[in-house]
């Protein structure tokens, strides 16, 4: 199992170009299925999760070949020969039952491993199965398995009771082949549906309101390859704007959309760090001291996203004053703290929030990434503690920073991952 070393650092300096958005290529790749034609996404980013969904959409019949570029792919999807998620896969991740909606739509039936809970809660899909549901499908659970089917998916009105990301991605790849118009309310904002619409546009989908909480669809009878760049990872972006703070360093961080990650550059300034929009991206830098403490409430976007809670309140266990964080997202995502407060740091949990005291002095020591966000926070508290920090479990990680070690270290940090 490889782990992470990680030095206190110096403050971070240089620049730092961010790739393509996880969130925004998966279900892209999935809605690659909706055609026959070729499909050409670019600025992929270098992830285990791609890598899963690369082996899930082979494993349905797609054709997938990378470009001599490394962040090109092509999928061209001739013949869907199963039209399954296996648990093998759903369970590395739960974005597999993102081929739910594409497979329903374009063959009648998908079966899907049920994903289960996970370390940051119990992440049912019951507004998944209640949107295809509207659209017509059968919707049967059995043996840890939901099975869909539908001769021909009809436009039907889906109300959303939470703005459920997946859900709404789901929906919308099995609304573009529905027969008639598909209302969708009280969805999802984020900018992974605008870019995931904007795919499914140029591949012909008529698609319109996504980026706001009503999406209507227009069916057609079938949809055409496309090629398509993805947005920029606005998690990614958020982590770096941290590590720069979290070393009171001085980081450009460039490829990168600002508009999508407004709450964490608010929240920044709130504590007092300097961010400026330049023609290249944004840089951040601490020219105020003390910073200071602030408080989050995490919510669907465009509020402060949930993705970026752990990493921010690693920076805050640095700051003056006392800061609370809120969770809404998600039932159970403070993994981090108990790893966190091993470090030194004194956070604690009060009902749905956390406390968290500033101006600790953290310290290196052996911890644990329990998911992937969380062990983002502990590189960064990493970077900020004396001594060395050990992180296992590394591949929660690489799941979703591509070329994570390389691009902190190209900023002067102290990082090595090493193989047991
Ligand atoms: C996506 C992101 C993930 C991010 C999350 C929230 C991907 C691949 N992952 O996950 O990084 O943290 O959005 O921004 O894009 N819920 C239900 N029923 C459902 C579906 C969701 O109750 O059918 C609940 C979940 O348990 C959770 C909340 O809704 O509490 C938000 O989940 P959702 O927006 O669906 O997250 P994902 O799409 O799984």
């Amino acid at each position: 199992m490889a782990k992470f070393l990680i030095s206190k650092s110096r403050p971070l300096s240089g620049e730092v170009d961010v790739s393509g958005s996880k969130n925004a290529v998966l279900p892209i790749m999935a809605a690659s299925l909706l055609t026959e034609g070729k499909c050409e996404i670019s600025d992929v980013p270098l992830l285990r999760d791609v890598d899963v969904m690369c082996g899930l959409l082979r494993s349905i019949g797609s054709s997938v070949n990378e470009k001599d570029d490394g962040h090109t792919i092509e999928i061209v999807t001739k013949n869907i020969a199963l039209q399954e998620a296996p648990y093998e896969l759903v369970k590395k991740m739960r974005a597999s039952i993102l081929v739910m909606g594409p497979l329903l739509a374009k063959t009648g039936r998908a079966k899907i491993a049920l994903p289960g809970g996970c370390a940051i809660g119990s992440r049912p899909i019951n507004l998944h199965l209640k949107g295809l549901a509207a659209l017509g499908a059968k919707i049967v659970e059995e043996h840890g398995f939901v099975e869909a089917k539908a001769d021909r998916l009809r436009g039907g009105n889906v109300y959303l009771d939470f703005p459920s990301v997946g859900a709404t991605e789901n929906i919308i790849m099995a609304a573009v082949l529905a027969e008639g118009v598909t209302v969708l309310e009280n969805v999802a904002e984020e900018p992974e549906i605008v870019d995931l619409a904007s795919f499914l546009n140029k591949m012909g989908a008529k698609i319109k309101g996504a980026g706001t909480d009503t999406i209507k669809i227009e069916g057609v009878a079938a949809l055409n390859g496309a090629r398509h760049s993805v947005i920029p990872d606005r998690i990614e972006t958020g982590t770096f704007m941290l590590a720069a703070a979290i070393t009171r360093g001085d980081v450009l961080i460039k490829n990168i959309v600002p508009d999508h990650v407004k709450p964490v550059i608010a929240k920044l300034k709130e504590c007092g760090v300097t961010v400026e929009d330049t023609d290249d991206g944004v840089r951040v830098r601490c020219l105020k001291a003390p910073l200071i403490s602030t408080d989050i409430k995490t919510l669907p976007y465009p509020g402060f996203p949930t993705d970026m809670q752990s990493q921010f309140m690693a920076f805050l266990t640095t700051v003056t004053g006392t800061s609370m964080v809120i969770e809404t997202v998600f039932e159970n995502r403070y993994m981090q703290i108990g790893e966190l407060n091993r470090m030194g740091a004194n956070i604690k949990i009060e009902g749905r929030g956390a406390v968290v005291q500033g101006e600790r002095l953290l310290q290196g020591t052996q911890v644990l990434a329990t998911d992937l966000r969380a062990g983002a926070a502990l590189v960064l508290a990493g970077l900020a503690a004396e001594g060395t920090t050990e992180i296992s479990e590394i591949y929660h990680i690489e799941r979703g920073y591509s070329d994570f070690i390389e691009k902190l270290r190209k900023l002067g940090a102290g990082v090595t991952r090493v193989e047991e």
